[in-house]
């Protein structure tokens, strides 16, 4: 099946969120360690992240780690923190060539120094290009982010910069790490799961959810069209009837 023909580009979706998950599993399948599915796994990331460009996607965000993942076994998360510092320094030219802008949300400081120094590094360099943003999920709870950003607006309020009667959605959307990035049109999660695992959720109040069986080390370009094409199929109403869109 050739999907690709069949999007439709005028209503592309803005902003794609993936919860990148199933990568443990697809290893466990074939008898290998789960960090041959980690490994796979970034070699997908890498294709999704050119076929979005390639379509004109404006924003893609992964869930590449969440604060919960920090209880894993530390084998695996000291594997997972290498994986990242070395497809940075791998990855970092192709993101400039195809001027990628790469934007991190989550509790960085929890990251080992180098990562973190790193990841932020990548992202001064590419603050400028102005083509697809990749934004990263590291670390990242989306409880946690709410409370900072309620922490925010409450020292907004006692410096006197803003009244409790002007705390409106907008004001308390600018005060989470997405600030300036539109809401995720799409989410997808791979892997069957069906759960949002303290992924963004003030920003998906009304992103249209997908779910696919397919483990994310096997989700292919294919997959990605296949996705967007069930999107473009629904009608997003937001609270009106049919008649009024
Ligand atoms: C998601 O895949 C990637 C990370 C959380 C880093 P998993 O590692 O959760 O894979 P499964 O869900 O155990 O198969
Ligand atoms: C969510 O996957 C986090 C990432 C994909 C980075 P998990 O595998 O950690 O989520 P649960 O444990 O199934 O909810
Ligand atoms: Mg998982």
């Amino acid at each position: 099946m050739d999907y690709k023909t069949q999007i439709n580009k005028e209503t592309l979706p803005q902003h794609i969120a993936i919860i990148m998950d199933g990568t443990g599993r697809w290893a466990l399948q074939q008898n290998k360690d789960r960090l041959e599915g980690h490994y796979k796994g970034v070699q997908v990331v890498r294709n999704i992240v050119e076929t979005a460009g390639e379509l004109g996607i404006k924003y893609l965000t992964l869930y590449v780690f969440s604060m919960e993942n920090w209880s894993r076994p530390s084998t695996e998360v000291n594997a997972l923190m290498s994986l990242l510092v070395k497809t940075l320094e791998k990855e970092i030219e192709m993101l400039q060539q195809n001027n990628v802008r790469l934007r991190l949300i989550g509790n960085l400081d929890r990251l080992p120094s180098a990562v973190k120094e790193q990841m932020q590094a990548g992202e001064a360099q590419t603050s400028k290009n102005d083509g697809l943003q990749l934004v990263l999920a590291l670390s990242y709870s989306a409880r946690e982010e709410i409370v900072q950003a309620a922490k925010t607006i409450v020292q907004q309020v006692q410096d006197g910069k803003m009244e409790i009667k002007d705390i409106d959605e907008s004001r308390f959307a600018s005060a989470l790490a997405t600030k300036d990035i539109p809401d995720p049109d799409l989410l997808i999660r791979t892997s069957g799961e069906l759960r949002i695992s303290n992924f963004l959720l003030w920003q998906i109040a009304y992103s249209e959810l997908y779910f696919t069986e397919c483990l994310w080390p096997d989700f292919s370009s294919e997959e990605f069209y296949k996705s967007i094409i069930n999107y473009q199929r629904r009608e997003r109403r937001f609270g009106k009837i049919s008649k009024q869109l």
